[in-house]
């Protein structure tokens, strides 16, 4: 049988000319990151598959690439966070704080293909541990908008959007949840199917008595209600004045305004996140056509170190996608042509004239410059021609000649001059 040209269903070859785009955009994450003083960290792409598998019906643990292999159960990671909180936990007591952290992860769902969402997706993440203040919120969202700003995003192409799952938890707490408050995880994956699914297929998982959350049909409806409220003083009508998530989501208002941000961040009660884990303050950002899905989104994890066995320890981050940000730069036209770069092409004439070329690209590779020998014995037409399409900017031509007086005849293929460059001995 022939083998198959295209890699796995959901899963991407990068060309050159592809890997140069994800380059490019990695080097912005890179960048932003260091700027905000945050020291990257990387793990295996390989785990124990009971690092992900949590309990509260996430999407992420049913779409798990995970196998058998010698008796150990292992998995592929569909998010970086687990990782990042193992890690933590191995170095608690020892770990600096509060850790800024940024890691640039490959992470594999078996997810239904739709477009913005494939099977293996880069992520770029941001996380700060050991800091119960929302103004690491305030700083995360502050390196979202320094990196669209970098990328060439216009200002009012993208809007992010954020609630806090203590205002919702307090607020069903002091409701529907009463007497039911180990429901509040479960309920949160199947609230954040909203925009997916609708409101009256929400209901329906609410109540579904074989269900993880089993509401009576009007206290469902009154989850689904609360979700349409996009006014952060009726969200929080059922709490007291003074209660604390009502109040630190008007203090992140106030810190995002000294990032000149405020105006690019909206509060809507419907951003749950499908993820277990949050507690605090969650976040999404969309392109505001809503033409596609999720840009990035993250919040505040306060207890998964204790789920997974270790010490309290407050968390909050955000993951940042490849695949969404690169269609809407597409879309708005802001992809940069990305040619190759290419400095040099050195072209021995023969295999006499090699050992000098060799020298040459040798030194001209030591002064920092990109350069291509020809390592065939071709006709100069055809490596001229080549070199022009590589977009290389200068051709040493070593020939017979050019060994004899000890000096290589230079070609700018912009200008067609010609200069004459020493040969090394
Ligand atoms: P997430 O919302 O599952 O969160 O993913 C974060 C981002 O990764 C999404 O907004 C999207 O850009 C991208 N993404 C996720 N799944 C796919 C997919 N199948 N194809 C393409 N892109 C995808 C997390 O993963 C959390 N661990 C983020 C986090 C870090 N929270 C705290 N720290």
């Amino acid at each position: 049988m022939a083998q198959k040209l295209q890699p796995p269903r959901g899963t991407r070859d990068f060309y050159p000319e592809e890997l140069r785009v994800r380059s490019w955009l990695f080097a912005h994450f890179r960048a932003v990151a260091d700027g905000f003083g945050f020291e990257e960290v990387d793990a295996p792409v390989v785990e124990h598959e009971e690092l992900f598998t949590r309990k509260a019906g996430e999407e992420i643990v049913e779409q798990l690439y995970h196998f058998e292999l010698h008796g150990r159960r292992l998995a592929l990671r569909p998010e970086m966070t687990p990782s990042i909180a193992r890690m933590v936990m191995a170095r608690a007591g020892s770990l600096p704080l509060p850790a800024r952290w940024f890691a640039l992860t490959q992470n594999w769902r078996y997810e239904r293909m739709t477009r913005g969402r494939r099977r293996e997706h880069y992520q770029w993440n941001m996380d700060v541990w050991g800091e119960p203040r929302i103004t690491a919120e305030a700083e995360l969202i502050g390196a979202i908008f320094a990196l669209l700003d970098r990328l060439g995003v216009p200002r009012d192409a993208v809007r992010m959007r954020l609630s806090s799952r203590a205002l919702l938890e307090e607020t069903l707490r002091a409701g529907v949840l009463a007497r039911r408050p180990e429901a509040f995880a479960p309920l949160c994956v199947v609230i954040d199917k909203l925009d997916k699914i609708g409101a009256d297929a929400v209901v329906d998982l609410l109540t579904d008595p074989q269900g993880k959350v089993q509401l009576a049909r009007p206290d469902a409806q009154q989850v689904v209600d609360w979700l349409g409220l996009r006014d952060l003083e009726t969200a929080a009508e059922g709490l007291a004045a003074d209660a604390a998530p009502r109040a630190q989501l008007a203090e992140l208002f106030d810190w995002l305004d000294a990032y000149g941000v405020a105006d690019r961040v909206e509060f809507d009660t419907s951003i749950v996140r499908g993820l277990a884990y949050y507690t605090g303050t969650v976040f999404e950002a969309f392109d505001t056509a809503r033409n596609l899905r999720a840009i990035c989104g993250g919040g505040r994890y306060d207890r998964l170190l204790q789920t997974l066995g270790g010490p309290a320890l407050p968390a909050v981050g955000f993951g940042f996608g490849d695949v969404v940000i690169l269609e809407l730069l597409q879309d708005l036209g802001s992809l940069p042509e990305l040619p190759r770069e290419l400095d040099a092409v050195v072209f021995a004439f023969g295999d006499a004239e090699r050992p000098a070329a060799i020298r040459l690209a040798a030194q001209l590779r030591g002064a920092g410059e990109r350069v291509e020998l020809v390592l065939a014995n071709a006709k100069l037409k055809r490596v001229l021609a080549d070199a022009s399409r590589s977009g290389a900017l200068r051709v040493y031509l070593v020939g017979p000649d050019e060994v004899t007086h000890g000096e290589a005849l230079v070609r700018d293929l912009a200008s067609g001059e010609q200069s004459r460059h020493p040969l090394p001995v």
